[in-house]
């Protein structure tokens, strides 16, 4: 494998040969989101800095398309991924709907573009009725109910409002996915849903209500899942339940098949368009004939690899032989390493091909007074120097949607890349934001 193919994410993030300048050199490469050069953004913007490709969403997001073209269906993004104002409305301009699982969630729906409100499925084992009611009265598509309780509340709620709300409920399969523990939902041990079995007793209770309407099943196993297998398992059930459901004269045609789909944290995923495809193969396949509309909530798969955090280092240190690298984003701006043990690569931003860095194992830290603070342990990179440049790569979904202030620390800025232009579409948070509303 050649030493650029290793690290390239494209369309999004691609090595190109650097033409101008101080390192004017044929043998210079710079890492690019789409045609713009990393090293000018941070240059601009300062570091830590979250920069998306918005070719690499409309490539993936078609990828899905594509893969469900034959199959009646709406891609619900799942907002939580990443839920800056500007993703939301460039999902919104192709057509998408929106997963939303909190009222803050849907506010900034309604706030990217009012009429997706139709297109908004809301799931979450804690609705409260202030946020149910808003769901009402935005007009929502779908809501997946998750307990016994929150139906007798989303009744009550509807006839407040005189509507009439639209109901499935997430079933709890009781499938096992091979991803991390606390992302894994889809096991009777979790909190999630109501379990299967239960599942035809309780749709009987709803549609005794006046103020319901049953019209779908909903199920989401959990994230970050890149085997197929348990996908079609959990659905095979779901299509068990609806052809039961629909002998009891429930009208069904809604399935919500919830998200996660995996990707390759690991290794380029430059088959995306194949892995939508088996995807699309086998949670279409349990279904066939069975004629519903399909809900789909992809959240990671569309916006992770698109995006990348930059940062700067800010010094090197050696502790009785173990190297670190400290550098200026850390755990509050990209969780997932401590909070899941979970691999991203790391890559410079600037390489020489004729005179390749040294590898060396290092820790990548950040400045937050926590051990746990680090985005990388005993990681082999090219020797980087203070002041330069690193890429934390596939860090555009649960990246900036995770990030917290912990220490007082602003947030990063988020620019949003396309061909050539780069555009600011969050600020970095100023230190007196971060108390502003304190007393
Ligand atoms: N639908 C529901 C009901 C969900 O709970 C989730 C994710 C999704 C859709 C979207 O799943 P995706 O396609 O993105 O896998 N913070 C964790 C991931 C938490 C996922 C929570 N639910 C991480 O950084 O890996």
């Amino acid at each position: 494998m050649n030493w650029r193919s290793e690290v390239e994410r494209p369309p999004g993030f691609v090595f190109r040969k650097h033409r101008k300048g101080l390192l004017r050199s044929s043998e210079t490469f710079i890492l690019h989101c789409e045609d713009v050069p990393l090293a000018k953004l941070a240059e601009r913007y300062g570091t830590p800095l979250y920069v998306y490709s918005t070719t690499a969403i409309l490539k993936r997001l078609g990828a899905f398309e594509n893969a469900f073209r034959r199959v009646l269906h709406t891609i619900c993004y799942s907002v939580k991924a990443n839920s800056n104002l500007s993703i939301l409305r460039l999902m919104a301009r192709q057509g998408c709907g929106f997963d939303v699982v909190s009222g803050g969630e849907l506010e900034r729906v309604l706030v990217a573009d009012r009429r997706a409100a139709k297109k908004v499925v809301y799931s979450g084992v804690g609705k409260s009725r202030k946020e149910i009611t808003a769901a009402l009265k935005a007009g929502i598509l779908l809501f997946n109910v998750e307990s016994e309780s929150e139906l007798w509340v989303l009744a009550d709620c509807a006839a407040q409002c005189r509507t009439v709300a639209r109901v499935a409920l997430r079933v709890n399969p009781d499938v096992a996915a091979d991803t991390h523990p606390y992302i894994s939902t889809g096991l009777r041990k979790h909190k999630f849903g109501v379990p299967i079995g239960n599942a035809r007793e309780l749709y009987g209770k709803a549609s005794s209500a006046r103020h319901l309407k049953v019209v779908g099943v909903s199920v989401h196993i959990g994230s970050q899942i890149t085997d197929v297998a348990p996908f079609a398992e959990a659905i095979d059930r779901v299509a068990d339940l609806v052809r039961d459901l629909r002998a009891d004269k429930h009208r069904i045609d809604y399935v919500d098949i919830g998200g996660g789909l995996g990707i390759e944290y690991q290794a380029p995923n430059l088959q995306f368009v194949e892995c939508a495809a088996r995807y699309a193969r086998a949670v279409a396949n349990p279904l066939r004939g069975l004629n519903v509309h399909l809900l789909l909530e992809p959240g990671r798969s569309i916006v992770g690899p698109a995006g990348a955090l930059l940062t700067s280092v800010i010094y090197r240190k050696e502790n009785d032989g173990k190297r670190f690298l400290i550098v200026d984003a850390a755990m509050n701006d990209l969780i997932r390493p401590t909070l899941y043990g979970a691999y991203h690569e790391i890559v410079p931003v600037v390489q020489s091909k004729k005179s390749p860095a040294k590898k060396e194992t290092v820790d990548v830290v950040g400045p937050v007074c926590e051990s746990g603070d680090f985005l990388a342990r005993d990681r082999e990179l090219p020797r980087v120097e203070e002041g330069d440049l690193l890429a934390i790569l596939d860090a555009g979904a649960y990246g900036m949607a995770l990030a917290s202030n912990y220490n007082s620390r602003p947030r990063p800025a988020e620019i949003l890349v396309r061909g050539k232009s780069a555009k600011i579409i969050r600020r970095r948070e100023t230190g007196r934001e971060l108390y502003a509303a304190e007393l």
